[in-house]
């Protein structure tokens, strides 16, 4: 009798340790996987004004640096963007711009994968006007 009991325990732990494996598939397939953000990151306050000549600046550098992936207005449809494995996201969406700015500079100084980091590329100055430039698309 116990054998039974503890084999028949065994099997049902087995099949919830399946269960569970399907269900994170089911939702990374559906949901893409969350990207953290530390929240010293997310909680980082826009230090650069956006007004005059930063404006022209910002547009400039969504144009050289992200334009061929997120696309002229933001929405994911650039002319490289269908060669990447990866949705680049879009920005015109409230789910994008619900985001804090701190969280949106930590994603373009890190980069994931198919997003390229920029902390080596482009300077923080540089990174926060691209934030406020994210901002016109909604
Ligand atoms: C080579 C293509 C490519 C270039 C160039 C590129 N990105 Fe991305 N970007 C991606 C992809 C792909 C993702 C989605 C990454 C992921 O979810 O793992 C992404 C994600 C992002 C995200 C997060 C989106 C979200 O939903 O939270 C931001 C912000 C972003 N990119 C900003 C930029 C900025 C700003 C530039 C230019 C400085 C840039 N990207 C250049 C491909 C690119």
């Amino acid at each position: 009798m116990r054998t039974i009991t503890s084999n028949q325990r065994s099997r049902s732990r087995i099949l919830y340790f399946w269960l569970l494996i399907l269900l994170s598939i089911f939702l990374l397939a559906f949901q893409g996987p969350v990207w953290k953000v530390p929240a010293s990151s997310a909680a980082m306050k826009n230090p650069v004004k956006y007004a005059g000549e930063n404006t022209i600046i910002a547009k400039g550098l969504y144009t050289k640096h992200c334009k061929s992936c997120h696309g002229k207005s933001g929405e994911g449809d650039g002319t490289k963007a269908e060669e990447l494995k990866t949705f680049p996201g879009d920005f015109t969406t409230d789910e994008f711009q619900d985001q804090s700015d701190g969280a949106i500079f930590y994603k373009i100084r890190a980069g994931r994968d198919e997003m390229p980091a920029f902390d080596k590329k482009i300077s923080e100055e540089d990174s926060w006007l691209l934030v406020h430039y994210l901002r016109t698309f909604q």
